[in-house]
């Protein structure tokens, strides 16, 4: 971390970033995370400045000053109220990117509400399950998603609102409110909820190896974190025009795509279009985007369109380019020094960590393959997985862990303090992955330590998709595990037994597929099926998710007498 000091010196004059010191104490007994993300910004005399850029799939646009955001969350805590909603209450954002989606996040913090962003793809399942494990009272939603919504209501005695924010004349059910954002009722000055910094703020789902996903709950503290890490891992500064490219049903998009820039007082801009190498290309050229920060499956599906389309575009506003959520690979590091003049820097962090922890500062000399060093004030290293003691030796893999007390930590798992606390070993947080660290100090990734698959940087745990094949009346048992891919590094496959009686063949296969389609987010989905007489099994009957994965790494298995002890 030699070139620090240099960053010190950069960001000394920039007088309105925000203070470690005012945001403990917070700001006249004001501690609301969306207090700083909109009327600090304003104060900071900032109110005409853009704060969101959005572009729809269609090429329609919308433009928002810090201003707009600033009365239209309040507007939207105001109505939230108004419908007698109060503090602490889980209010769902199960929208695609739209505008409303990212001002909500802020309105529901501003009346003291949970925010639970769930990713608009998800199926009605995958919806239920986490809406249930919340007690969900509220949900803002589209017209093209409320089908998902009604499907399960009569299962959900907790949800008593379904705001649509698009509905227009649209006859709507029961228990469904229309709300028109731009229309409602302007409110210059809310009384926002006076949190304080471990008053919970937002509820982000996250799969495990075993039993259903569970709830991250995080508390308004975690500003510090996200804003300082904005500020020194990604860079933003107020001249910034910064695109991250992820959607805030995910701890990215919400960390890093609302929190992070906005506390900072960037612009930014967003995309709400799935993937396409020149639309993004363009989107990058029209916006003069300066900060990128994105995912390795996207840069590898632009590595595989090759220089050229770069060619063809203006990428020369891009100042500095970052990576989150899997492996990132040397070669995407290489091709990007190639074609963009700069290296991605790796981040790694979690759900669970909230704010990144190791990370390629900017200026800092990139390893390709490397995650980087340990962000200041995070004190991680790797331990032995018996005795969870640090490892000092160089090179040696272990379990990544993390000292606790950084303040994005996750506080508890929601109706989970069980899982929470077996997060703890001999002091340290454990996160899960394996990795070595060398002489100079940088993180080297290695894999995860548990069963989850993470496909095109989404975690999905086999607990998932397993339960949802055993639903089929011809599937006896299965194992879903993690198949390499070129672009999403893992996809899904899914090994299965079939019930005496059930032959394996293409209807079979399709029917099943047909089946769980409907009960799994897309991410979920597997990509290939093999039908197996029976599965690999432990002396006590667990299944062998890791020989089943090994084979399909064309790894050595290994001993399988630790896999036995499992
Ligand atoms: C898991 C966390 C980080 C926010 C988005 C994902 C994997 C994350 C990296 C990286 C290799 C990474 C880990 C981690 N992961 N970043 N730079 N290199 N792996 O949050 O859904 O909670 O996933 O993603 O396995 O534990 P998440």
């Amino acid at each position: 971390m030699g070139n620090i000091g240099s960053y010190e010196e950069k960001y000394k004059n920039f007088e309105w970033q925000l203070s470690v010191k005012e945001l403990e104490y917070g700001k006249d007994g004001m501690y609301n995370l969306a207090y700083y993300c909109s009327e600090r910004i304003c104060e900071k005399g900032m109110a005409d400045k853009t704060a969101l850029i959005w572009e729809g799939f269609q090429g329609n646009k919308k433009k928002y000053t810090y201003n707009d955001i600033r009365l239209y969350s309040n507007a939207i805590a105001q109505f939230l109220l108004d419908n007698g909603i109060k503090p602490e209450e889980r209010i769902c954002l199960f929208m695609d990117r739209i505008p409303e989606l990212y001002i909500s996040f802020l309105g529901v913090l501003k009346m003291g509400g949970i925010v639970q962003p769930l990713f608009s793809a998800f199926g009605e399942e995958a919806l239920f399950t986490r809406l249930e494990d919340a007690s969900t009272c509220a949900i803002f939603t589209t017209m093209k998603h409320i089908r998902k919504v009604r499907k399960i209501l009569h299962k959900l005695p907790d949800l008593k609102y379904i705001f649509v924010v698009d509905a227009g004349n649209k006859k709507l059910e029961k228990f469904e409110i229309s709300f028109n954002m731009e229309k409602a009722q302007l409110n210059e000055k809310f009384d926002i909820y006076k949190a304080g910094p471990e008053f919970p703020s937002v509820l982000h789902y996250t799969s495990g190896t075993t039993g259903k996903p569970k709830g991250a709950m995080h508390v308004h503290s975690s500003l510090i974190a996200q804003h300082i890490t904005a500020k020194w891992a990604l860079d933003l500064t107020t001249d910034d025009i910064y695109w991250c490219t992820a959607d805030p049903g995910w701890v990215t998009g919400t960390s890093y795509g609302i929190i992070g820039p906005w506390a900072s007082g960037v612009t930014q801009v967003v995309l709400d279009s799935g993937f396409n190498t020149d639309k993004w290309y363009s989107f990058i050229e029209r916006h003069k985007v300066t900060i990128w920060y994105t995912a390795p499956t996207a840069i590898r599906l632009l590595m595989k369109e090759g220089a050229g389309p770069v060619k063809a575009h203006d990428m020369s506003c891009l100042r500095h380019l970052i990576s989150v959520g899997e492996p990132l690979n040397a070669e995407a590091v290489i091709w990007s020094q190639e074609v963009f003049k700069k290296p991605f820097h790796d981040s790694y962090w979690q759900t669970e960590t909230g704010a990144i922890v190791i990370t390629n500062f900017p200026g800092m000399t990139v390893k390709p393959g490397s995650m980087g060093t340990p962000f200041p004030g995070i004190t991680a290293v790797v331990v032995d997985p018996k005795k969870f003691e640090p490892i000092e030796t160089a090179g040696t893999v272990g379990l990544i862990a993390l000292k606790p007390g950084w303040p994005s930590m996750f506080r508890t798992y929601w109706n989970n303090k069980k899982l929470y606390d077996e997060k703890f070993k001999n002091g340290w947080y454990i996160c899960g992955d394996r990795a070595s660290i060398d002489n100079e100090g940088y993180f080297w990734f290695m894999g995860r330590d548990d069963d989850v698959i993470n496909t095109a940087g989404h975690l999905v745990g086999p607990f998932e998709i397993e339960s949802a094949l055993l639903e089929h009346p011809a599937v006896a048992e299965s194992a879903a595990v993690g198949k390499p891919d070129p672009v999403n590094m893992e996809v899904v496959k899914a090994f299965i037994a079939l019930k005496p009686g059930h032959e394996p063949n293409a209807d079979l296969e399709l029917d099943i597929m047909n089946f769980i389609r409907k009960k799994l987010s897309p991410l979920a989905m597997p990509q290939a099926i093999e039908f197996v007489s029976s599965l690999p099994k432990t002396r006590s009957g667990k299944i062998m998710r890791r020989m089943l994965r090994a084979k399909e790494w064309g790894e050595e298995i290994g001993d399988t007498s630790t896999l036995e002890n499992d």
